[in-house]
């Protein structure tokens, strides 16, 4: 890893700043300074000093969490409290960001990263990536109004990609999107004549919301989560 992106990633400096502060020579790399920030070294064994402060090495990392009702999935937002509060302090500076959005009355999976690239590939139309939701409605549904749903429906400035739906009961099921418009799968009531009363996201790429998380609770992506994920990381 370059020297420059191991200090940009930790957020103590753009890559100009640091080559000013190199140039200065306030970077060391294992107790001798550095003037070439293009350098390669091991991140992992390394000991890089920024002003004489130890480098962390912020790795890429991969986090479910099962979101409670009342917070907002962004990093900043005036609205409410963000799911990155829920995360310990010391890392809240990994620069973690959650990986779309749910509303703020929406509950279950989040996925959380600071791999931009991934978040980006996993949420981009092209890829198809299926979202499955737990949904109740105020009323009952009709199998036309759910043929419609899943043919695709007008809700106001787009009309909705193909999904599938999957009822339990009169009034509740699964619908799998491939998309994520803004208060999709509401408005996609709403265009039935029909509104919703609970939302759950219980999947995401093929990762199942893990039920022991109680909500507000989160843990790393296991080996077989991450493999789900493989194609889309950085
Ligand atoms: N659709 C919605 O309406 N809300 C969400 O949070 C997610 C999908």
């Amino acid at each position: 890893m370059r020297i420059d992106k191991l200090i940009s990633e930790a957020g103590l400096a753009s890559r100009n700043e640091a080559a000013k502060a190199a140039r200065k020579g306030n970077v060391t790399v294992n107790g001798e300074e550095v003037k070439d920030l293009s350098r390669h070294i091991d991140p992992e064994k390394d000991v890089v000093t920024f002003f004489g402060e130890v480098v962390e090495y912020v790795k890429n990392v991969y986090i479910m969490m099962n979101k409670p009702e009342g917070y907002v999935s962004s990093t900043d937002d005036p609205a409410g409290p963000t799911v990155i509060e829920l995360l310990p302090e010391r890392m809240q500076a990994w620069g973690l960001f959650p990986c779309g959005r749910l509303d703020k009355n929406t509950v279950g999976l989040v996925l959380l990263t600071n791999d931009g690239i991934a978040a980006h590939r996993m949420l981009s139309p092209k890829k198809h990536v299926e979202k499955t939701y737990l949904f109740r409605l105020k009323k009952a549904i009709s199998s036309e109004d759910i043929e419609t749903l899943e043919k695709g429906v007008d809700i106001g400035d787009c009309v909705t990609k193909p999904c599938r739906v999957e009822m339990q009961s009169e009034c509740e099921g699964y619908i799998t999107l491939t998309e994520g418009k803004y208060h999709q799968i509401k408005r996609m009531a709403e265009a039935v004549g029909n509104k919703i009363t609970y939302l759950e996201r219980v999947t995401f790429a093929g990762i199942v919301l893990d039920r022991t998380l109680n909500r507000g609770e989160w843990r790393y992506l296991n080996e077989e989560e991450m493999a789900l994920i493989k194609p889309f990381l950085s």
